[in-house]
């Protein structure tokens, strides 16, 4: 059994990490090289030359085409071999595999399954990314470990009070009960946990300027496999939206996170952090992004230890799973469905 759906969208890269250079990341176990035609387009392809293996992230672009730096087989934007040296006829088979992709939201997308099924409409949207009324950010951060233990991380934030205390994690984060929907339909997993009086961490007292006790909410919002948002708003004790739903005297925090296999046992660790709030603020963004990094490194360390310990165990170990865990339960399930309906499709 795979353990990751293929026909899914997965963020591949930051739009902003492609450019006229050839780039390499391999995704769900397929090495790929990006990069940008003249006009802007990204490309995706097997990033492994037809003729000896040699990968075309080591060689050269030449205008839009893909030149390999070992025998000069050139390829173009499709995969398609469109030269070889040494004779006229081009070999009918000497093609690599192009795979779908599309910038959105800051990030580019990239579709490793079955082309005829990637509807760019299906991709879930991060907004705010690419919003000028936030200011961002964000970076990536390489984890040593499977992807279903970042997606138990991030669907159980109680682990914030004990493994990012001083940081983003205070008593109220463990000590206050979630909710939990699932969107069966639509494929989506929510989580809530609104703490009407608490202590307000580092990370918001310093990027807001708040002091003292806060109102602070955290709506999850999880879009499997790849995308998980997590709405933040924090305001002073007792301030709460406005009736007409507009919210203006709160602080609003859209965290992301793009979760992309790299391998069965590594994955690309995207975060994001935008912000409706001092928006102009370099100080703001700088603290932001040093503490929201040291936060995900501190979720990297852990999780690399755990993937040893996972990877290292005996078949059949039983965990055990209490109310905190609904939601990385529900997206455990999820995630398993995906898989099979694709067994189901190809037997
Ligand atoms: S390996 Fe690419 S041209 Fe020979
Ligand atoms: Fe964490």
């Amino acid at each position: 059994m795979p353990t990751f759906a293929r026909n899914q969208w997965y963020v591949a890269a930051y739009g902003r990490e492609i450019g006229r250079e050839l780039f390499a990341r391999t995704i769900l176990g397929e090495p790929i090289v990006f990069y940008r035609t003249e006009t802007g387009e990204p490309v995706a392809l097997a990033d492994r030359c037809v003729h000896r293996r040699f990968p075309l992230s080591e060689s050269n672009l030449d205008g839009d085409r893909i030149v390999c730096g070992y025998h000069g087989f050139t390829y173009d934007t499709t995969g398609t071999c469109v030269a070889v040296p040494g004779q006229n006829r081009v070999p009918r088979t000497a093609r690599v595999p192009s795979y779908p992709v599309i910038e959105q939201d800051s990030f580019v997308w990239v579709w490793i399954g079955d082309p005829a099924r990637a509807d760019t409409a299906r991709i879930p949207r991060a907004p705010w990314l690419a919003d000028s009324g936030y200011a961002t950010v964000s970076g990536m951060e390489p984890l040593a470990a499977r992807y279903e233990l970042l997606v138990d991380n991030l669907m159980d934030l109680s682990h914030e009070t004990y493994l990012h205390g001083g940081y983003i994690g205070t008593p109220e984060v463990a000590s206050t009960p979630i909710t939990t929907e699932v969107d069966e339909e639509r494929e989506i997993i929510y989580v809530s946990r609104h703490m009407d009086d608490a202590e307000c961490p580092a990370f918001y007292s310093k990027s807001t300027g708040l002091e003292g006790r806060i109102t602070r909410w955290q709506d999850i919002e999880y879009h499997p496999p790849c995308l998980y948002l997590l709405h933040s708003r924090i305001a002073p004790v007792g301030v709460l939206p406005r009736e007409d739903g507009s919210d203006p005297d709160a602080f609003h925090v859209e965290v992301v996170y793009a979760i992309t296999p790299e391998t069965e046992h590594s994955t690309h660790d995207f975060w994001a952090v935008a912000r409706d709030f001092a928006l102009k603020d370099e100080g703001v963004s700088e603290f932001l992004r040093e503490n929201n990094r040291t936060v995900v490194l501190q979720d990297v360390t852990a999780l690399d230890i755990l993937e040893k310990v996972v990877a290292a165990e005996a078949d059949g170990y039983q965990e055990l799973s209490i109310n905190i865990d609904t939601g990385g339960l529900a997206a455990r399930r999820f995630l398993k469905r995906m898989i099979e309906r694709e067994q189901e499709v190809r037997a």
